[in-house]
């Protein structure tokens, strides 16, 4: 399915983070002195707490969780003269603030090689929303297809690695994420898909029984394209978020 001239692309327009406000982060971290040899502790402590909130801190109705993402245009281009595109629309994620910090590992000593390891496990996180897709190719009439889904992903875990580094403006230092990278190994996942005025029903469900058997081939083989995605959303909020807070006032020396 993912073959090597397959890909998709995420595009992420502007994240909009209104939720929380560059006080409130950096009022999670700013005990934390990077120079504590408690640091990784009090940073997991802080981080939990952050997560704990995420359903909480609301602003113009705004939350991080359930967090609904703007539309997400899915492309996949077999190379050739057919294209699929699938958009996603109104798509929620609940769950993100079940999420279990279980251990942080940091380097923060050179400014210009900031690593910070973040262990996380979630039991449990459930995407809903609309799709609707269009399959055309140079011969013949587009074919569409809407509905809605959802997907159901229990026991997730792994390891967000952050790298950065901090860069001077007005001679502040502040931080700039370079990479968010993280592979989430999933326990099980479970799709449902619900198309409107689906003119196969019977083939959508043996598709979907398929695909509820044979994710784990799919998922593996899509992890790159997924670490890669999620760099790009995970940088993307972060940048919104922080790019304002003096490094010094996130985590003081
Ligand atoms: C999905 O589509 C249905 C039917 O058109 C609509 O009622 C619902 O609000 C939509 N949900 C989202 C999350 O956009
Ligand atoms: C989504 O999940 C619920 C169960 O939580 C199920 O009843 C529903 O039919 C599912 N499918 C869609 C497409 O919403």
């Amino acid at each position: 399915m993912f073959g090597p001239h397959c890909y998709f692309l995420f595009l992420t327009s502007a994240a909009v983070v209104t939720a929380l406000s560059p006080q409130q982060i950096s009022s999670y971290t700013e005990h934390c002195k990077r120079s504590s040899p408690k640091f990784n502790k009090c940073m997991k402590n802080a981080l939990q707490l952050f997560v704990n909130d995420l359903n909480k801190d609301i602003i113009d109705g705004e939350t991080l969780d359930p967090w609904v993402m703007p539309e997400l245009p899915l492309i996949y281009d077999a190379g050739v003269s057919e294209k699929m595109s699938v958009t996603l629309l109104g798509v929620s994620l609940h769950g993100l603030s079940n999420l279990i910090v279980k251990n942080v590992r940091s380097n923060l000593k050179d400014k210009t090689k900031l690593r910070m390891e973040i262990d996380l496990y979630d039991n449990l996180m459930y995407f809903n929303g609309n799709y609707s897709a269009e399959l055309s190719s140079n011969t013949e009439v587009p074919i569409t297809a809407e509905g809605s889904f959802n997907i159901t992903l229990v026991d997730l875990k792994g390891t967000l690695l952050l790298k950065g580094r901090t860069v001077k403006r007005n001679n502040v230092d502040y931080l700039q994420i370079d990479r968010a990278s993280i592979k989430p190994d999933v326990g099980n996942l479970y799709i449902d898909v619900v198309g409107e005025n689906d003119p196969y029903p019977e083939l959508t469900a043996l598709v979907m029984s398929l695909v509820n058997q044979y994710w784990r081939l799919v998922y593996y083989e899509a992890l790159p394209l997924i670490e890669e995605g999620l760099d790009e959303i995970i940088r993307s909020y972060m940048d919104e978020a922080i790019s304002n807070i003096p490094f010094d006032t996130i985590v003081p020396a």
